[in-house]
């Protein structure tokens, strides 16, 4: 069983991406379990703090730690990543030389009610994934459009064709994870 830190690019309650990275987990193979690493604690990355980390920074490095491999769901914010997010890429980047992303497998899953389906977040989070040394799967790619239609009243997904691209997409994945596994 392979172990994947999710983590979710938007804190909103009713987030969209959250759902996904839900159904997402439902979906997974039987070899992937999928978990919502949660980024809405951490402090604002400050680099008087790389050696006095606060309890969530702890928790956040170690939960990355501990996983095979990381899977990013996130919407775009003015054509690129949440803060939120990014704050999280560089919390886990640091102390120098200890960051915790370097050598995961990872993947990147982004959505917008937009029909461009959060694409410019997308490549510019695949930016800093590179400079982490995330071993980020290439295809497929994964931008979701219109992605506030994709789900009914109670937060069921009702878009079957979404759904099965997020099986494809998922498979991919779990062969990646092996791929770099082996490496
Ligand atoms: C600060 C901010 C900036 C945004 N900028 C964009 C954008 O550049 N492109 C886009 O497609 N949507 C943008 N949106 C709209 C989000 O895609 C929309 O709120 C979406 O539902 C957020 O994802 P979530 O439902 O997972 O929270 C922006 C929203 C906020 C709050």
């Amino acid at each position: 069983m392979r172990n994947v830190a999710v983590i979710v690019g938007s804190l909103r309650e009713d987030s969209i991406n959250r759902k996904i990275a839900g159904v997402l987990a439902e979906l997974a193979p039987r070899t992937l379990a999928l978990e919502i690493l949660e980024i809405g604690d951490l402090p604002l990355c400050n680099q008087d703090d790389d050696w006095r980390p606060n309890a969530a920074t702890v928790a956040f490095r170690a939960g990355v730690k501990a996983a095979e491999a990381v899977l990013f769901v996130t919407p775009e914010y003015n054509r690129s990543i949440p803060s939120p997010l990014k704050n999280a890429l560089d919390v886990g980047s640091r102390p120098a030389g200890q960051s915790v992303w370097a050598g995961k497998a990872g993947a990147v899953v982004s959505a917008s009610p937009s029909p461009l389906g959060a694409f410019g977040a997308n490549q510019h989070l695949r930016q800093s994934l590179a400079a982490l040394d995330v071993r980020t799967l290439a295809q497929p790619d994964m931008f979701l459009g219109r992605a506030d239609k994709m789900f009914d009243a109670r937060g069921q997904l009702i878009d079957e064709s979404s759904r099965l691209l997020m099986r494809l997409f998922l498979h991919s994945f779990e062969d990646w994870i092996e791929l770099i596994a082996a490496r």
